[in-house]
């Protein structure tokens, strides 16, 4: 299979560090903070199929947090983010992410995933934004 993904290694920090300012640009993680993000063993990082995208979920029992996610522009509307979440939250009974209220295709992206709103944060962003807490439980979690 050539769709599946697979976790990052420490010699994937250079990879990770140019997806990441290509994707998130000015908000990127420097490279110190991906040395930091796979040292942490609380963190699980998958690359998508082809290095076009990338996930960062922490877990903590049943519930696993989507902590980044980020998929190449130019292979956007593919299906690679719904597989990098899908295939790296498949033990989790919920998942949770925090989306920005100004991030329209996140939020429908998560809408269209089955993700529904719980909670915001009042102008958590620097910009002014409120983050929008969303939640997905697993249909055989029973919460
Ligand atoms: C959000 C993001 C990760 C989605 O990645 P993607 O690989 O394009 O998403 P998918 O192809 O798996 O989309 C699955 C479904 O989500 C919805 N969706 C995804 N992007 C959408 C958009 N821009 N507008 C509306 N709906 C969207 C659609 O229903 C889509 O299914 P469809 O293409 O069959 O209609 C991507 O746009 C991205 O990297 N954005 C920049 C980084 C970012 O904002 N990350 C999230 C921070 S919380």
């Amino acid at each position: 299979m050539h769709d599946n993904i697979r976790p990052a290694q420490a010699d994937d920090i250079a990879l990770l560090c140019d997806l990441d300012r290509l994707i998130f640009g000015a908000n990127a993680y420097n490279e110190e903070q991906w040395v930091t993000e796979l040292g942490n063993s609380a963190r699980q990082i998958f690359l998508a199929a082809q290095n076009r995208g990338f996930i960062t979920v922490q877990s903590s029992g049943d519930d696993h947090e989507i902590i980044k996610i980020g998929v190449l522009p130019e292979y956007r509307r593919q299906g690679i983010a719904r597989k990098l979440i899908q295939q790296s939250t498949d033990a989790a009974k919920r998942c949770l992410i925090d989306v920005a209220a100004d991030n329209r295709a996140a939020l429908q992206f998560y809408q269209a995933l089955g993700f529904r709103e719980i909670a915001r944060r009042r102008k958590y962003y620097a910009n002014g934004s409120d983050a929008v807490i969303m939640e997905k439980a697993a249909p055989h979690s029973g919460a």
